[in-house]
């Protein structure tokens, strides 16, 4: 191309695009019709800014390939001068000067970070998690990053995997209404506005359901489970107008989902229909070759295309192949239109063809970042999160006049793992609030003590005598405890669900040495852990996940009562790694363990420990106590076209002021395919005085109880359903309705 020719046609796409053009479908068209087909291409391909996160960096001749126009968006390029410097390079020496586009994976805030989303989830409040999103959006897109790759709303009941902290729990109906609020707080109303960004609905799909746990394993699944469990926060997400899609790195039922024509084509695009584009993982294209699925690259980029995968993340097998495969044939023009058309498309709805620099302005950056009401909620976010597992003899809360209290632990004054995994531009030096720090703002440092006991990977008991020495002057004691950050997130992944190292040894030595002490267990984890031990020998458990930014002031609040704790699991937690995966909605076996007889021989049973778990999804106790009474429906049987109202009272008849989250379960007795024994079908989370009672009413209608049959019929069956409104999952129905024919 000569130089002349590069100018005119830059000029004349830039006019076209601003000048003529009436929507932004005429002015891709406008567009696409100066592109060549190497262009457009380029538009498919991804490639990592300055570091890479997740993965090996193939290639580093990322200014070549946008003066080239060989790129079209980049990951992990950031800061208004990184980003600027790009965008000019795109702007002002690529043939078209399309704008490029800048992901970044932010999951659980930008700079200020939030509970990771598996304690974001336990919160069950859609507003504060939408808010969330939109304040990693106000912070992430002041430092030009356009579109974050983000909710995961993979479902998963496998503890083993690292990754079910990224999610929101087992459950589908909450995980999908948790997968719309994100969405919202990314996108807001307008894209166009500069403090909104594109959403990207992972791992489609099936990610959180690897075999034995292990990160990137096979799936192998009915068609049923699929689209009953595991569809359905992503549709949530296409309701909610979500613009892109990740696919994953799994294979589903041997062909993986990044070449997979049956979920992208045929459900994604036909069912549902999307219209936004789809990335794939990193290098996950690739990676059909070791999956045993492409013969090499370009049978690789082959089968992306064809399958529906519109942009390769890292992989560069859209860049190198594409063009051949079109000329041979193997790949029609019109699936890299239709990528090509979709990418731009977003850019434009961004409005970066009207101002590609809209994202880049150096006051947003320096005035955004951890603002006071940021951090004001990212410490209610913290306290509403956190889970109180147990709570004998009333150990929590603390009383500020406990004349000293002890807290051990490896994660005491830890500013570094207390942000979790994922925590994209979290500081880790220094900005988090430690539980000590936060505990400060409660006690004179005359009544504090402290021993750290041990690394959270100790493997010796060194620092135990100090531990235990400084345990037995305290009048109360706090263990703060837990998994290091990098032991959840991608590729980390146990066999074990324990406590780490030897912590666990010296919970039960600091017992042996306090025997009528309060002992209460703060821990920071990223799964569902094992704490049958632990239940036995400590008063309290308070579950804070990695609590992020403001995480040890939010804890601190529940710790002394400020903040009474309203947290209720998304996720079983299991006895012991054995019974993986437990989850509440499991169904029932023909040999259910009989209730007048639990120990009747030749049952579904173990022989070693009970089937239910140590914590129940939907569990979470308060420092107040509420009563349910009074289970109202409006009628014993509704027709198809009618609804149902079901209440009751809830009544807080304990000492503190409280939240509760009141969850709606029905259970689908008898249908043509068997059904779970209780599902969620709906809740809210009521705020109560003590002594208040309030009447909490939910609606049920017939689309409620729809599932998919044996043939993939999505639809409802007549017949008897349970029903029940409670404090958790943990119950047994008492009341029918009937679905009449
Ligand atoms: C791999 C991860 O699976 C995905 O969640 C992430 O968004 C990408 N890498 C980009 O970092």
């Amino acid at each position: 191309m000569k130089t002349r020719s590069v100018f005119f046609y830059i000029s004349f796409a830039l006019v076209t695009v601003s000048g003529f053009a009436q929507n932004y479908e005429a002015k891709v068209d406008s567009l696409m019709n100066l592109m060549t087909l190497q262009e457009k291409i380029g538009q498919t391909v991804m490639y990592s800014g300055h570091w890479d996160q997740t993965g090996p960096i193939i290639g580093t001749d990322n200014d070549k390939y946008i003066r080239e126009g060989h790129m079209g968006a980049m990951l992990n390029a950031m800061s208004v001068k990184g980003t600027r410097d790009l965008q000019k390079l795109a702007m002002e020496e690529s043939r078209l000067g399309i704008p490029l586009l800048f992901g970044y994976d932010v999951i659980h805030g930008h700079r200020t970070i939030f509970p990771i989303n598996l304690g974001l989830s336990a919160s069950w409040d859609l507003k504060m998690i939408e808010e969330s999103a939109r304040i990693a959006a106000e912070e992430a897109s002041a430092e030009g990053i356009h579109w974050k790759f983000a909710p995961m709303v993979d479902i998963s009941r496998e503890p083993r995997w690292g990754r079910i902290s990224e999610g929101a729990g087992e459950d589908v109906y909450l995980g999908s209404e948790i997968a719309k609020a994100y969405v919202k707080g990314f996108q807001g109303e307008d894209l166009s506005q500069p403090n909104t960004i594109l959403a990207c609905a992972k791992h489609y799909v099936a990610y959180g359901a690897p075999q034995a746990g292990r990160d990137y394993h096979t799936v192998n699944m009915g068609e049923g489970e699929l689209r009953n469990v595991y569809l359905p926060p992503f549709k949530a997400t296409v309701d909610a107008g979500v613009e892109t899609f990740m696919s994953a790195f799994n294979e589903l039922n041997g062909i993986p989902t990044s070449g997979n024509q049956f979920t992208l084509r045929d459900i994604l695009r036909g069912e549902w229909g999307f219209e936004g584009f789809v990335v794939s993982d990193y290098t996950s294209i690739n990676e059909m070759i070791p999956h045993g699925f492409a013969k090499d690259s370009i049978d690789a980029a082959r089968l992306g295309i064809n399958a529906g995968v519109d942009m390769d993340m890292m992989g560069h097998v859209y860049r190198l192949h594409l063009e051949q495969l079109v000329e041979e044939e193997k790949v029609s023009e019109a699936y890299i239109n239709d990528a090509c058309r979709r990418i731009l498309l977003a850019k434009f709805k961004l409005g970066l063809f009207d101002d590609p620099y809209r994202y880049i302005n150096k006051e947003r950056e320096n005035t955004t970042k951890y603002k006071p009401e940021f951090l004001q909620k990212a410490r209610e976010l913290a306290a509403a999160s956190s889970v109180l597992l147990q709570n004998k003899q009333q150990a929590l809360p603390l009383s500020k006049n406990t004349k000293s209290i002890a807290f051990i632990g490896p994660l005491v004054k830890d500013e570094y793992d207390i942000i979790g995994n994922w925590a994209a531009k979290g500081d880790r030096n220094g900005k988090a609030v430690s539980v000590f720090e936060g505990i400060s703002e409660y006690l004179k440092p005359e009544q504090i003590l402290y021993a750290k006991g041990c690394d959270i990977l100790d493997t010796g008991d060194s620092e135990f005598a100090e531990a235990i020495s400084v345990s037995k002057k305290a009048d109360a004691i706090v263990l703060v405890m837990g998994e290091g950050h990098h032991m959840s997130g991608e590729a980390a992944s146990r066999t074990s669900l324990k406590i780490p190292g030897v912590q666990p040894e010296l919970i039960a030595k600091i017992r042996e040495a306090n025997p009528n002490k309060k002992i209460t267990l703060v821990l920071m984890n990223g799964r569902p852990l094992n704490l049958s031990s632990e239940v036995a020998l400590v008063d309290a458990i308070l579950e804070v996940w990695f609590p992020g930014t403001m995480g040890g002031a939010g804890t601190a609040d529940v710790l002394f009562g400020a903040y009474n704790p309203s947290g209720k699991l998304t996720v079983t937690f299991p006895r012991n790694v054995g019974q993986v995966p437990i989850y509440y909605n499991m169904k029932n076996t023909g040999r259910p363990i009989p209730e007048s007889n639990p120990k009747e021989d030749y049952k579904s049973n173990y022989i070693d420990v009970p089937n239910t778990p140590l914590f129940y999804f939907g569990h979470g106790l308060s420092y107040t106590s509420f009563e349910y009474s009074d289970l109202e429906l409006s009628s014993e049987s509704i027709g198809f076209s009618e609804t149902l109202t079901a209440s009751v009272n809830v009544t807080n008849s304990g000492n503190y002021d409280g939240y509760e989250v009141v969850q709606l379960y029905i259970h689908d007795k008898v249908a043509s395919v068997t059904r779970p024994v209780k599902e969620l079908k709906g809740f809210q989370k009521i705020f109560l005085k003590k002594g208040e009672t309030k009447d909490v009413v939910f609606t049920i209608s017939a689309a409620d109880l729809k599932f998919y049959n044996h043939k993939m019929i999505y639809g409802v069956e007549p017949g008897v359903f349970e029903i029940a409104i409670t404090p958790s999952s943990d119950f047994k129905f008492e009341n029918t309705f009937t679905l009449k024919d």
